[in-house]
């Protein structure tokens, strides 16, 4: 399809640059892209295949002539400018939390449930990074197995916040280089602090990402969305699950040890039999030869990495695996992109 109008809402972002990258990568079909950001943006240049394009301030009327708009710009954006946009007839991919568990709006990882596009009303949620890292693998698991139980902990990088995360993080390790014997007996009020992270990031993890659950549950938000998103896209209303999310000091790539139980039995090689020609994927899962994935051998690329695969002793319904995905790209940009490729054909 040619014609199309492109716009990148918060494209001056860490995942906003990442989806102008990947539009020119992918030779997406547009006629036009239009670049917007805050206002303290307008006029900033950003390279686009070739050219030199112009960032727009967010204004009214942002979206006339715009049939399709990737939002990465946060969750209070998006719910001003979404659903009017989305009323005029735009189709809005949003990376946002915003609308994920709306019940009339998809949340979608084309490689698990793409059906689910059939029914959106102009608005496309882009699920949450470190889901997404888990889901890839989950979904053909659930398709052959059957999921029932879910427990991960997630190793999330500080792009993961936005390049304002990696800067507070950069700035952290460069104040503390040569003091490092310092940090076995830390004074706590000397530690690099910052507005990004709860707690000093760099040679640290955090145990804290996002927000506490308003509810009081004791998760935090973050930790949340991964048993929300996984019932939604897999569709397993039922689906027992409990997240453990922790920040730690890696630039790009997010990592999530999973425990997954299943309905039907279950083993490692059954499971890489099963990983083994997925979409979207690569499974890395050697340990003897030393093949398992990390997080730098995933950031710039485009597949979910896969490795880890065991089985705990006495539990043949039962698999452990280890996956990592850039945050930016399939966990973000990529992901959005693939749902606006799917929607302009
Ligand atoms: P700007 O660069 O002008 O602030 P990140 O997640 O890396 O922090 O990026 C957030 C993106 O969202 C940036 O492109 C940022 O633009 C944009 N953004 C933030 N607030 C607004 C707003 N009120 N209106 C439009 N764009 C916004």
């Amino acid at each position: 399809v040619n014609g199309v109008r492109v716009a990148v809402v918060g494209a001056t972002g860490a995942v906003g640059r990442e989806i102008v990258r990947l539009l020119e990568e992918r030779a997406f079909p547009l006629d036009d892209l239009v670049l917007v950001a805050s206002a303290r943006s307008e006029g900033r240049q950003l390279a686009f295949r070739g050219e030199e394009l112009s960032v727009r301030a967010l204004a009214d009327g942002w979206h006339e002539g715009i049939d399709v708009a990737l939002v990465s710009a946060g969750a209070a954006v998006s719910r001003e400018i979404l659903p009017q946009a989305a009323a005029a007839g735009m189709l809005g991919v949003d990376n946002s939390p915003e609308f994920r568990m709306d019940p009339a709006v998809p949340l979608v990882i084309p490689e698990i449930n793409a059906h689910d596009l059939a029914w959106h009303r102009g608005i496309v949620a882009n699920p949450n990074c470190t889901a997404i890292t888990a889901l890839v693998p989950l979904g053909p698991l659930h398709r052959s197995f059957g999921l029932r139980f879910l427990v991960t902990s997630s190793y999330q990088s500080a792009s993961g916040s936005g390049m304002k995360g990696v800067r507070e993080l950069a700035e952290q390790v460069e104040k503390l280089r040569g003091d490092e014997e310092s940090l076995l007996h830390p004074d706590p009020g000397a530690l690099p602090g910052g507005e990004v992270f709860p707690r000093t990031l760099a040679y640290n993890v955090v145990p804290v990402c996002a927000s506490p659950d308003p509810n009081g549950s004791g998760f935090t938000t973050e930790e949340l969305k991964m048993g929300d998103e996984a019932r939604k896209i897999l569709g397993i209303p039922n689906l027992e699950c409990a997240a453990t999310a922790v920040r730690v000091p890696v630039v790009a790539g997010h990592g999530v040890s999973a425990y997954a139980r299943f309905d039907a039995p279950i083993s490692a090689d059954a499971a890489r039999e099963a990983l083994r020609e997925a979409p979207g994927m690569r499974l890395v899962d050697d340990l003897e030869s030393g093949a398992f994935p990390t997080p730098l051998d995933a950031a710039g690329i485009d597949e979910v990495l896969v490795g880890r695969i065991r089985q705990p002793a006495g539990d043949g319904h039962a698999l452990l695996f280890f996956s990592v995905a850039d945050n930016l790209r399939k966990g973000a940009a990529l992901n959005a992109v693939q749902i606006a490729e799917h929607l302009v054909a």
